[in-house]
Parts: structure tokens; C-alpha cells; sequence
């Protein structure tokens, strides 16, 4: 039931604390990550000597955030490929490459044919998915399930935060193999992906003004997004999230692409979403894009700004700013996709449409 919600994805969007712990659960054994299914041996983890992530859609947005996490944790190179274009390329595989499919229903044809496609080329293959038992998990090497539970919104919500959660679990897991990280260090990082739940539990404290502020944008023709690093996936989820539920033009746009074309979009009065990085950790980053919200403001952009708390620098510039708590950059996502959900759905229900079924989408797309 909706649990006294409007609409199903409220409640899932809820659920999200939940969503995150009980996919960390059980993943830390005497201070090693194991996956859920294993057929591939330590060995066979050691030798990965490239990974490529393939999914859609919203998996697809979490699986950009994977190859920062794993190249990061592991030195890894990583790809990130959309599914449905990933077997139509003739990609170089072979049996030290990883591959990493991300499905939260587990049955996606263009995944599915992506995965199949990787194993020919006897590459290995690790699932994320949010489906015991569907044909993604079951004919792949390795497993993490996201446990986010059944999700009844078209719209992915809950399961994209449980897929970065695992997403990173895959980098703790190579980084633990490979040892490019100490012991001690994987179950530091773990420790603070385990502290998300509760980073979460703040914002979704604060989500009466982006219910607000979803009634009041209810009446633009588009709206832009924009972010940096990992800024940049949550932009994108943003975006799609609008289109699929409110039927409105929305674009995400890495914000150094700006001044190479987009910026002749902003026009008085468009709305204009910045993702910020923290100014502690990515300062660099942060007065970029602090210099971009002040150029969209300056064309007459109507700016909502998603920073962390205690950034005093964007106040000036913000229309609308949403508060994130301060977390470390790669969780920075699992807070700042939040606000935008909620915005998203408030302006499809404003609209008068259906939050949890809207229209021409499905929510497994078993054809390619
Ligand atoms: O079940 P999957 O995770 O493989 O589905 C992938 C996409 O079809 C899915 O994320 C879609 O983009 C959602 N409607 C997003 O909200």
C-alpha cells in the first residue's frame, strides 16, 4: 500500500535509507566485502585488468557513478556503455575483462543481449540486481542484489540509490582483490557508505520546499541540469525523471560543456538546476560551477542549487537552494538525487498526471 502517500513513488522515495542499509547488510564478513553470488574465484578477480559496466536508462545513470568509484578505488579502467548499444560496437573483450550488469529487474533485453554478448567473448560477468532469480543474475558469474524491495512506481527511485550502493560495493570488492586498498581502508569506506541511511533520513526531513517548489515550476516548458563529476550522473537522473514523469523537456549537460554551446538555451525566467560539489572537497570544481550559476543567472535563469550545507558562496546566486548534509564526494549522489526526485514528481502531480504510471513506459522492457 501507499502508506498513506499520494502516490507509490513518495513512499519509495522514502524508502530509501532502507533501501541503502539493507543492500550494505551482510557485506562486510570479518572485515572482507563478499558478494551475494560467487562463482569467480579470488583469482579470477585479480586478474581483471578492465571492467565495462553496460545498463539503461536510470542503471545506466548508476553505473556512471560505478566507473569514478572503481577507478578510483582499484586503478581499474573502467567503461561505461548503454546496453543497447554496447554488442552492436564489437567492444574488446576478453577473459580478464569484467563486466557489470546493471538491472533492477533483472529481465531488460538490451542488458540481457549486452551480458550475453560479453560472455561469447568470454569476459566475466557480475549482476546488480533488485529481482531473486531473474535471467540477468542467473546467467552471470558473480551477484550483489540490491535489496530495495519491490518497486511499484515506473519511475526508478529507491533502486537507483540501492544500485550505487552495490555499484560500490563491486569497487570495494576489486580493491580488496587487487589490494590497491588496505583492509583497513575497505572497511573504512564501507563504514561511511553505511552512514548514508542516515544522511538520507536529513534530507528527506526537508522535503516540503522541493514539493513546493515542483508546484511552482509545474508551469515551464524545460528545464536544464547541470553538474560536474559525480555531479554529473545525478544531473542526468534529474533530467529523465522530469521527462518520464512530467513529460517536460529536460536536459542534463556536464557544466564545462556549457560555454560550448548549450548556454544559448538559457533564456529569462528557464530553470536552471546546478548540482554543486562540496567546496571542501572538490574546490576547484565547486568555484567552476559557481561561476556557471552566475553566468545562467546573469541570462535570466531561474536557478535552483543543491549544495552542501554551509556553502555561504552560492547563496547570493541561488533562487532556490536545497541543503545537502556533508558527506564524502562519491556519496555525494546517494543525498543530492533526492530533492530532485521529489521535484520531478511534484511537478508531473501538479500537472495532473500519474505519478506511478506514466505514460508509453514499463517497467521492465523485455524487447530490444
Ligand atoms: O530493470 P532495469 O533496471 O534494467 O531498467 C532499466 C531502465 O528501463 C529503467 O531504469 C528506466 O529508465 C526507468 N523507467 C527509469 O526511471
Amino acid at each position: 500500500e501507499k502508506g498513506g502517500h499520494d502516490y507509490f513513488m513518495l513512499k519509495e522515495i522514502e524508502e530509501q535509507p532502507s533501501a541503502i542499509a539493507d543492500t550494505l547488510r551482510g557485506h562486510l564478513v570479518e572485515g572482507r566485502i563478499v558478494l551475494d553470488e560467487q562463482r569467480l574465484s579470488d583469482q579470477d578477480l585479480r586478474d581483471v585488468d578492465k571492467v565495462f559496466v553496460v545498463a539503461c536508462g536510470t542503471a545506466y545513470h548508476s553505473g556512471l557513478l560505478a566507473k569514478y568509484a572503481i577507478e578510483h578505488w582499484t586503478r581499474l579502467p573502467v567503461e561505461i556503455e548503454l546496453a543497447s548499444e554496447f554488442r552492436y560496437r564489437d567492444p574488446v573483450l576478453d577473459r580478464s575483462t569484467l563486466v557489470v550488469a546493471i538491472s533492477q529487474s533483472g529481465e531488460t533485453a538490451d542488458t540481457l543481449e549486452a551480458l550475453r554478448h560479453a560472455k561469447e567473448q568470454k569476459a566475466r560477468v557480475l549482476a546488480i540486481c533488485n529481482t531473486n532469480g531473474a535471467q540477468i543474475p542467473r546467467e552471470s558469474d558473480a551477484v550483489i542484489y540490491t535489496h530495495a524491495g519491490p518497486e511499484i512506481g515506473v519511475a526508478a527511485t529507491k533502486t537507483f540509490t540501492a544500485q550505487v550502493a552495490a555499484n560500490y560495493l563491486v569497487g570495494l570488492a576489486l580493491a580488496q582483490a587487487r589490494g590497491t586498498k588496505y583492509p583497513d581502508e575497505v572497511v573504512r569506506e564501507f563504514e561511511q557508505l553505511e552512514a548514508v541511511p542516515q544522511a538520507v533520513e536529513e534530507v528527506l526531513e526537508s522535503l516540503g520546499a522541493a514539493r513546493a517548489l515542483g508546484q511552482e515550476l509545474a508551469p515551464s516548458k524545460a528545464v536544464l541540469f547541470l553538474g560536474r563529476h559525480v555531479g554529473f550522473p545525478v544531473a542526468l537522473e534529474g533530467a529523465l525523471k522530469l521527462k518520464e514523469l512530467a513529460y517536460m523537456h529536460a536536459e542534463a549537460f556536464a557544466a564545462g560543456e556549457l560555454k560550448h554551446g548549450p548556454i544559448a538555451l538559457i533564456e529569462d525566467g528557464l530553470p536552471v538546476v546546478v548540482v554543486m560539489p562540496s567546496p571542501r572537497g572538490r574546490a576547484v570544481l565547486h568555484s567552476k560551477l559557481l561561476s556557471n550559476i552566475q553566468e545562467v543567472k546573469a541570462r535570466g535563469a531561474r536557478t535552483v542549487v543543491i549544495a552542501e550545507t554551509g556553502d555561504e558562496t552560492v547563496k547570493p546566486f541561488a533562487d532556490h537552494l536545497f541543503e545537502l548534509p556533508q558527506v564524502p564526494t562519491l556519496l555525494q549522489p546517494l543525498v543530492a538525487t533526492v530533492p530532485l526526485q521529489v521535484i520531478a514528481a511534484e511537478i508531473a502531480r501538479a500537472r495532473g498526471y500519474d505519478v506511478d504510471k506514466p505514460r508509453n513506459l514499463a517497467k521492465s522492457v523485455t524487447v530490444e
